[in-house]
């Protein structure tokens, strides 16, 4: 990976001031709270070609494998408390859903809250993690997963996930991709900072893939199944169940039912 092209790539002021590399690390995100509790400052980015311990959501691996995807994490530190703070990752899924589709003219969309996805199958996924105490927020590290030059899955994961390269066999510039990343986020972050999560909600009710679809929600020890009406203005799920009852779910890991990814 060539820092210096993602640095000449950066129309920023603050996000990528500081980019700290690793040829391998056990996870990005790990890199980005030991920087987070020594001060380091707001923007910085850790970036890693392989990770031997990384990690998504519910405790599952993240598998990052030299020269194939991208591992990022972003140092962030907000004014805001902590119950607001997983509200960000959708934010960064939108700047990197948009960055796609102006770079590549490829329609990724957002199943929410956190992962990307591509013709119907997962193409990257985002982990938010915080250092929070009594007076607020102290850090904020959000990583990002993307699958890029991948040119085939392992075979388990053949239905579930892909890559860019696996989409279409274009050459993908990782650098490039990365700087545009970033630059859309500073914006997209000052916005959040700003006006909070309410002002992305119309785009993310664009490039949602679950809208109108029938799903399984697991959320903490509830297993919900229903029709999803819409997310609204706080970023929830608003979800039908079959019983009529109308149910918000405000954290969880959603699957599209069988039939729906048949529809695809
Ligand atoms: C998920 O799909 O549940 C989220 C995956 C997040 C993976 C990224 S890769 C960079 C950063 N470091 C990690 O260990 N995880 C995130």
């Amino acid at each position: 990976m060539d820092i210096d092209k993602i640095k000449k790539g950066l129309q920023t002021e603050y996000m990528g001031s500081k980019i700290i590399y690793k040829d391998t690390t056990s996870s990005t995100n790990d890199d980005g709270k030991q920087a987070g509790e020594k001060g380091m400052e707001e923007g910085s980015i850790f970036i890693s070609e392989a990770q031997t311990k990384g990690r998504g959501r519910m405790l599952r691996e993240w598998v990052t494998a030299e020269g194939e995807g991208i591992a990022l994490s972003i140092l962030l530190r907000p004014e805001i408390i902590p119950a607001e703070a997983p509200t960000i990752t959708p934010v960064l899924a939108l700047s990197v859903v948009k960055t796609i589709k102006k770079l590549y003219d490829i329609d990724a969309k957002i199943k929410w809250p956190n992962d990307i996805f591509l013709d119907g199958k997962k193409l990257g996924g985002i982990l938010t993690e915080m250092n929070a105490g009594m007076e607020g927020v102290k850090y904020i590290v959000i990583g990002l997963g993307l699958n890029i030059h991948q040119t085939s899955m392992p075979i388990e994961l053949e239905k579930i996930a892909t890559s860019l390269q696996i989409y279409n066999e274009n050459i993908y510039d990782r650098e490039q991709l990365i700087s545009e990343i970033l630059n859309n986020f500073e914006k997209d972050y000052e916005d959040f900072k700003r006006y909070g999560l309410k002002h992305f909600i119309e785009a993310l009710k664009i490039f949602s893939n679950v809208i109108g679809k029938e799903v399984i929600v697991i959320s903490g020890l509830e297993l919900v199944e229903g029709h999803v009406l819409t997310i609204d203005d706080s970023g929830n799920l608003i979800l039908r169940l079959e019983d009529g009852e109308i149910k918000r779910i405000i954290y969880g890991d959603i699957s599209l039912k069988y039939k729906e990814l048949l529809k695809d």
